[in-house]
């Protein structure tokens, strides 16, 4: 085809709507070339000069408007008149006597080399757009055309090359696309294959809270001698959190526990409140079950304290309950002694003060020798133990055995039963047997602190 490359450099100059304008003159040139074309020779020079590869005018044209306006598209005047004006040539607009056979096979050849030309879902989008096009279509132009004009005696011949027409390009259209997009896949095959020379990536690993650790370490200990373990709920009844651990409305231990009640609509049924303790647990835990009970309930209570080193509005228990028909006092020194020893060391001793709970007759504090000084009071290098500040006693926690009051709220038969119940502070335990002298550290997740317990 007789277009010189001086032309086509000189469309370079051009801006965007010239240039449209420049291939669509380009266009009629080659509608004219269209028309010498009387051999198949002549026909197939004439369709790989238009498409053969890079070197095709009309992919060199589609590479001129691409450089300049980034994409392609059959919204592109210039193309659209390009790609069409051959197939006008072709169609002989309305003209058609005599057997149509030829004019179809020059459309179907003209499409397929176009067609088998694309290399990309864009150029591919231009190719069926050519044919599927409603306004501007091969299929839509060959309707009109042809069909519709037809003498009556041609009607059926070319409806019947127009049905082989369409069905043969419909599968080279769907074929060339399989063929582009597994292309597609396999160039991100390639771009994405996997290298497993490189270093893997390092995802850094977490690890349990340091409460958490010491939870585990306890429910360990418990579990090993026949407790089993129940949560409970943090927002509970003034019912469980109070009343029936025996601490009637007014009692004045009330104000021990400073309490977060919950703000609630108006008419609500019971107020509501975060438990101050893990020992409403015993009351739900007892009304569920028939003795013989063994539980440790782990969990996180709350009371209003304003925050410090030793202090925290919200902080976690371990509450232990034991009830059967014969426990008795010594089972329960017992019990809280062997745990002791497990946790601090077979060392250590135990002794109790009486104090005093509600809902445990008699109840005890728990102390323990101090375990960092031998129960000494004395640091290893001399001076002070820091631990307990040279008492040789730490107080652990508090206990007692289950008041009968209780039971009344529970439907046991409080001569028959007995039982002991205790509630371990988790976070006093975990400062003193890690050396951590300020609470807030449990609750600021500053990791360089979590790091530190793996
Ligand atoms: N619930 C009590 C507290 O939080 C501790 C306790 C539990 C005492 C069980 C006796 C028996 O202070």
């Amino acid at each position: 085809m007789q277009i010189d490359t001086e032309l086509l450099g000189s469309l370079d100059e051009l801006d965007g709507v010239q240039l449209q304008k420049a291939i669509a003159q380009l266009a009629d040139r080659v509608q004219e070339e269209a028309g010498k074309t009387t051999t198949p020779e002549e026909e197939q020079k004439f369709l790989s000069d238009l498409f053969d590869g890079e070197r095709g005018l009309f992919w060199r044209l589609y590479s001129k408007v691409l450089a300049k306006s980034g994409r392609v598209t059959w919204a592109d005047y210039g193309i659209r008149q390009f790609l069409r004006a051959p197939v006008e040539r072709f169609l002989e607009l309305g003209m058609l006597e005599g057997d149509p056979k030829n004019r179809f096979h020059s459309l179907q050849r003209y499409m397929d080399t176009l067609i088998g030309s694309t290399t990309d879902v864009e150029k591919f989008t231009i190719a069926r757009a050519l044919w599927e096009s409603r306004s501007e279509g091969v299929k839509t132009a060959i309707g009109e055309y042809w069909l519709k004009n037809a003498k009556p005696h041609l009607k059926p011949a070319i409806g019947r090359y127009y049905n082989d027409l369409a069905k043969h390009l419909e599968d080279a259209l769907k074929q060339r696309y399989a063929a582009i997009e597994s292309g597609v896949e396999a160039v991100a095959l390639v771009r994405e294959r996997v290298d497993l020379s490189l270093p893997g990536v390092i995802r850094p690993t977490g690890s349990r809270h340091l409460i958490r650790q010491v939870f585990q370490e306890i429910e360990d200990i418990f579990f090993s001698i026949g407790f089993s373990i129940v949560e409970g709920p943090e927002i509970e009844t003034p019912y469980y959190n109070f009343e029936a651990l025996n601490i009637p409305e007014f009692h004045p231990v009330r104000d021990d526990m400073d309490t977060f009640y919950l703000e609630l609509p108006k008419g609500a049924k019971t107020p509501l409140l975060l438990r101050t303790h893990t020992s409403p647990m015993q009351i739900r835990t007892m009304e569920r079950q028939k003795p013989p009970v063994r539980v440790i309930v782990p969990g996180k209570v709350y009371r209003r304290d304003n925050p410090d080193a030793t202090h925290s509005f919200a902080f976690h228990q371990i509450e232990g309950l034991a009830v059967d028909t014969d426990i008795t006092f010594c089972d329960f020194t017992g019990t809280i002694e062997y745990f002791v020893k497990q946790f601090f060391g077979p060392g250590v001793k135990t002794r109790f003060r009486p104090s005093y709970f509600p809902f445990t007759e008699p109840s005890v504090e728990f102390d323990v020798s101090c375990p960092f000084c031998a129960g000494t009071g004395t640091a290893t290098g001399g001076g002070t133990c820091s631990k307990c500040k040279g008492a040789a006693w730490i107080e652990l926690f508090g206990a007692g055995m289950v008041d009968p009051a209780v039971y009344g709220f529970v439907n046991y038969d409080a001569k028959k039963v007995s039982g002991f119940a205790f509630g371990i502070g988790i976070d006093r335990l975990a400062m003193l047997k890690y050396g951590i002298d300020d609470i807030q550290v449990f609750f600021q997740n500053d990791v360089r602190f979590l790091r530190q317990f793996p």
